[in-house]
């Protein structure tokens, strides 16, 4: 593992969400765990006119309840807090970027990391004004958040555009599902045990299922939300990245490049769409006023910075296919969605059953074994197996192999302290290197073409259901249903 060194972590976006939700909270806990070198400022930017003081305490106000309780201790929070300093910059402005360099000059040989948690129609902004203002220097990183761009034409001129300031080992695309530890442990699974390799194809496994499922609806980010939808918010990222890591050939090492060569090949195999499979293979749906955990919500069109009409979908299933020899003819059903009736994230393997039972099962199941991959609401792996009922009769009952990852005593990171401490040491095995991105906008440009030159408004569901009816269909036609349905 490459050592920690000194480091300036400069955050465009200083003030928004993630900051106080995620790298703040992220940092905290990084600093408690002694991982945070002495020289390790943090320096945030933000439009807002603050002190320092006043910078502090609000995010404070806002990441404390973000910061597990059991974790949280005032004197180490004052010292955390030293490490931070505040900036007001607008990223359209060349004076604030000199400011910028100005204030970051007495530590030039620190790791320079620029944390661009802003919209990406600023990246491209901001990176220029950074070489301009001399601050991108070879020991410059720069982080870029999704989505990253609306399609591969934008994508790929914010990638230009970033790319004449820094080189590719600096630029670290993030996507915070490849830190969680579940997924970490699905790689674990796979490529650090012997049994499951040989189980882990077409003749082997019938289907694949993956879900990420959310109760929340769009929280506060109508805007943003509306302009984007969940195929460009949660498909062509998460629910990719967690089909490649399902799918990929084992990787020869551990290092970025050969993890991502392999991954960019999942991506290249899957079968492209066409108009007609479109509109055969792919469910988009937006949700309408329903129920979650028995309190009323609202629909989607009367969240609060939502167009009364609009056809921005909340809600994608999908029939995918990996054209290699590895998966040929397994079917990958794929599907995400806001105000489900579930909180659930998890990838669900399906082998194939017996070719002949001899044991009576007591409770209806058969030898069709299933490995659930949990990401969410608890990290966990399930192995289900047929097992013989205590007793005289050889009856046969399902029985789970369960390895509760949380119920180890280790504290769990999140997602972004494994990702900012990768970013910190410069390792990029869980970054998505720019080749992946653009495969990944290649394959969901139909969906999004199709749809546009469609006039047809997403299929309904009710919030705290599962999703439209035709999500339903897309699966039960080839014989097959939705684990929950099971
Ligand atoms: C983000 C999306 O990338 O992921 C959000 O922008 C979504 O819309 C979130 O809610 C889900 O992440 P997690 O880690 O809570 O499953």
């Amino acid at each position: 593992m490459n050592p920690v060194s000194a480091f300036d972590l400069v955050i465009f976006g200083g003030t928004g969400d993630l900051a106080a939700r995620k790298l703040i909270p992220a940092m905290y806990h990084r600093h408690c765990a002694g991982q945070l070198p002495e020289q390790g400022r943090i320096i945030a930017l933000g439009r807002k006119d603050l002190s320092n003081d006043g910078y502090i305490d609000a995010i404070f106000d806002k990441s404390r309840s973000l910061i597990t309780e059991e974790y949280f201790d005032d004197g180490q929070w004052q010292a955390f807090s030293k490490r931070i300093e505040y900036l007001q910059l607008d990223a359209a402005s060349d004076a604030d970027f000199d400011r910028l360099s100005e204030h970051l000059q007495d530590a030039a040989e620190r790791t320079r990391i620029f944390y661009l948690s802003t919209s990406p129609d600023l990246f491209a902004g901001i990176c220029s004004r950074l070489s301009q203002s001399g601050l991108a220097l070879a020991n410059s990183r720069v982080v870029l958040e999704k989505p990253l761009g609306r399609d591969l034409k934008s994508a790929d001129e914010i990638n230009a555009c970033v790319e004449s300031v820094f080189g590719e080992d600096q630029i670290y695309r993030i996507d915070h599902y490849l830190g969680k530890e579940a997924v970490q442990n699905l790689m674990a699974l796979r490529f650090g045990n012997s049994i499951f390799e040989p189980l882990w194809s077409h003749g082997k496994i019938r289907d694949v299922q993956i879900t990420l499922a959310e109760k929340l609806g769009v929280e506060g980010r109508g805007e943003f939300y509306d302009s984007t939808g969940t195929l460009r918010d949660m498909v062509q990222n998460h629910l990719m990245q967690l089909l490649c890591i399902v799918a990929m050939e084992p990787p020869i090492s551990m290092d970025a490049d050969n993890v991502r060569d392999e991954k960019l090949k999942v991506i290249r195999s899957l079968e492209p769409f066409t108009p007609e499979s479109v509109i055969t293979d792919a469910v988009r749906g937006q949700y309408h006023a329903g129920a979650v955990d028995g309190s009323e919500v609202a629909g989607y069109c009367e969240e609060p910075g939502i167009d009364a009409d609009s056809r921005t979908e909340t809600f994608i299933a999908l029939k995918a296919r990996i054209n290699n020899w590895r998966w040929a003819g397994v079917p990958f059903y794929l599907r995400t969605g806001k105000r489900m009736h579930e909180y659930v994230s998890e990838v669900v393997i399906n082998f194939y059953a017996l070719p002949h039972e001899i044991y009576p099962a007591s409770d209806g199941a058969n030898g069709a074994n299933r490995l659930y991959i949990r990401l969410q609401p608890n990290e966990a792996v399930e192995l289900h197996l047929m097992a013989k009922q205590a007793g005289v009769q050889n009856t046969l009952k399902s029985v789970k192999l369960d390895l509760d990852l949380a119920g180890q005593n280790e504290r769990h990171l999140d997602a972004y302290e494994r990702l900012l401490m990768d970013v910190v040491r410069g390792n990029q095995t869980l970054f998505v290197r720019r080749d992946e991105l653009n495969a990944a906008w290649r394959w969901v440009e139909p969906m999004m073409n199709t749809w546009a030159a469609l006039d047809k408004a997403p299929e309904a569901y009710e919030a705290g259901t599962s999703g439209p009816d035709a999500a339903r269909n897309l699966i039960t036609r080839d014989g097959r249903a939705w684990i929950e349905d099971l």
